[in-house]
Parts: structure tokens; sequence; C-alpha cells
């Protein structure tokens, strides 16, 4: 008799359309069992109905807002208590605060909510779980401003920051316990996040990227283990040199001394 092992239920937020949608269809193409979250509960139906008729997987909709507390608790909860998820693709994210002086607090704090404590919560949630079983995935969207912030971005980009450098820390604290944990920087790809900015046409289109192009790349950089995907950048060693550089600079972040340069008794002629 042929045992069918069971896939990994992929738990993806924001999945309504864009890069979350393009992963949804991707995990079930790959034969995984989904949960799909956004707020949009018709457009989550709609998605799931024809995932689950083209690819033979069972599909799941869980509408909430991810920035209010009591509906992001609803998949919190979905991560703690269903064994069948094994993968976290947090990826529901919103632009805003590109230009400081003309963000109001509330908007701010909404897009840090989104972008910053949501995928910050759900992985929480998740890892213990993953931990005791010894086997999982995480994958965080991020974007390329997190290491270009002067390119776009104001807020936005300081909060894709946290999630690179929050996903570098979590590799660090659970490769050796099995977990898999992949960071990815979009450039810019087209989907309707460009809506909230108005659309693409500024853009010139050498630097726009489908998103299926997008998400295949990424899955690529998956298969491959890499921890960081930066599915445009041809040479991987551009960021293998700018990791370098920062790990080179480690030993010397933290010392007894300050830094010469800020002596006050340094000789002017010196
Ligand atoms: N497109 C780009 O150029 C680009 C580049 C770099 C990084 N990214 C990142 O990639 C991720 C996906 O972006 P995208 O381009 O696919 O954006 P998108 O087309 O605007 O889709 C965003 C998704 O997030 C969901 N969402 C938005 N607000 C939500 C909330 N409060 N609670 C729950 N779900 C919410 C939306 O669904 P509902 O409206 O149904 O809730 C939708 O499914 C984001 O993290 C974004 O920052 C995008």
């Amino acid at each position: 008799m042929s045992v069918v092992e069971q896939l990994d239920t992929v738990l993806i937020t924001g999945a309504s359309t864009g890069i979350g949608a393009t992963y949804a269809d991707r995990f079930a193409q790959r034969g995984h069992p989904l949960v799909l979250v956004a707020r949009n509960i018709a457009k989550l139906e709609e998605l799931a109905a024809r995932l689950a008729r083209e690819y033979h997987v069972k599909t799941h909709v869980l509408a909430a807002d991810l920035t209010v507390p009591a509906e992001r608790a609803k998949v919190e909860q979905r991560l703690r208590d269903d064994e069948t998820i094994g993968i976290l693709v947090n990826n529901a994210g919103m632009g805003g605060g590109s230009v400081l002086a003309q963000t109001p607090p509330d908007a701010v704090q909404a897009m840090i909510e989104l972008n910053v404590t949501a995928p910050s919560r759900l992985v929480a949630a998740l890892l213990p779980r993953l931990i005791a079983r010894g086997q999982g995935s995480i994958i965080n969207i991020a974007s390329v401003l997190a290491i270009a912030p002067e390119l776009f971005g104001g807020a936005y980009a300081a909060s894709k920051s946290y999630v690179l450098t929050y996903t570098m820390a979590l590799h660090k604290q659970v490769v050796e316990q099995g977990i898999r944990v992949q960071c990815v920087l979009p450039g810019v790809t087209r989907t309707d996040i460009w809506e909230q900015t108005g659309g693409l046409d500024a853009i010139p289109a050498h630097m726009i990227m489908e998103v299926d192009e997008m998400v295949d790349a990424a899955l690529s950089g998956y298969d491959q283990g890499e921890v960081i995907t930066i599915p445009s950048l041809p040479d991987v060693d551009e960021w293998n040199r700018f990791d370098e550089a920062r790990r080179r600079m480690a030993p010397e972040l933290s010392r007894d001394v300050a830094a010469d340069r800020y002596k006050s008794d340094i000789p002017e002629d010196a």
C-alpha cells in the first residue's frame, strides 16, 4: 500500500490579490492545502474555489483585517491550533508614509501594524509549534527598499528594513531546529499596491517586473535554500559583498572606548 504524504498547509496573508494570490496559485500547483487571509472575503472565496477546482487541493479562507488586534488574533489562533499548517507566507503589506512630513500619525501607525506588527505576531504564534515538530518554513515579503530607502518610501522603506533584519535574526535562531526562513526583496512589481500612489506610469518599464515572474523567481530562491532573495539582482555576489561588509564591521561595533574621531583631546593637526 502506498502512503501519500500530506503536504504542509500554507497560510498566506494578503492572498486576495497581487503577490499573495500568486503565491497561493503556485503553492496550490505544488499540491499544498491553503489558508488564505485578507479582508476581501468575496475575492478570497473566488480564488479559493478556483484553486480547489484547478489543483484539487483543500482551500480555506479566513477574513481578517490584520491591523485590527481582535481580527489578527483569529489568525494567530489558527496558526497555533491548526496542526496541518507548516508554512507561513507573511505577504500582506501596504504602502504609505512616503513623504514623512505629510503623513498623519494614524496612517503611519496603520502601516506599521500591517507591515511590522502583524508578521511579527504571526511568527510568534506559529514558531513554538514549528520548533516542536522540527520542521516548517516562514517566508517574509520585504522590499528592495529595505536596503535602498533613499529610492522611495520613507516609513514604508523602514518597515521593510524591519522585515529584513527580523528575518535575518529569526534565521539565526531557528536554522538549527529544522525551520526554513526566507526574506524576499521584490523590486517594483505590477500589482494593485501602486494604485495607492498613482499607478506605474511614471516608472520606466525596464524597472517593472510582472507578478508571475517575481513570485516564480522568489520560489526558485526558496527551493535553492536562499535566506535572502532579490529577484531582480543579476549578480548575487553584489548582495554577498554588501552582507560581508556589514559582518566585517561586527567585531568593532561594541567596544569599551569611543572611536578616536569622537575624542575632544585629539590635537588639531593629528
Ligand atoms: N508590488 C510591488 O511593487 C512590491 C514591491 C516590494 C514589496 N512589495 C510587498 O509585497 C507584498 C504584497 O504586495 P502587493 O504588491 O501584492 O500588494 P497588493 O496588490 O496591494 O495586495 C496586498 C494584499 O494585502 C491585503 N491587505 C491589505 N491590507 C490588509 C489588512 N489591513 N489586513 C489584511 N490584509 C490586507 C490585500 O487584501 P484585502 O484588500 O482583501 O485585505 C491584498 O491581498 C506587500 O508586503 C508589499 O509591501 C510589493
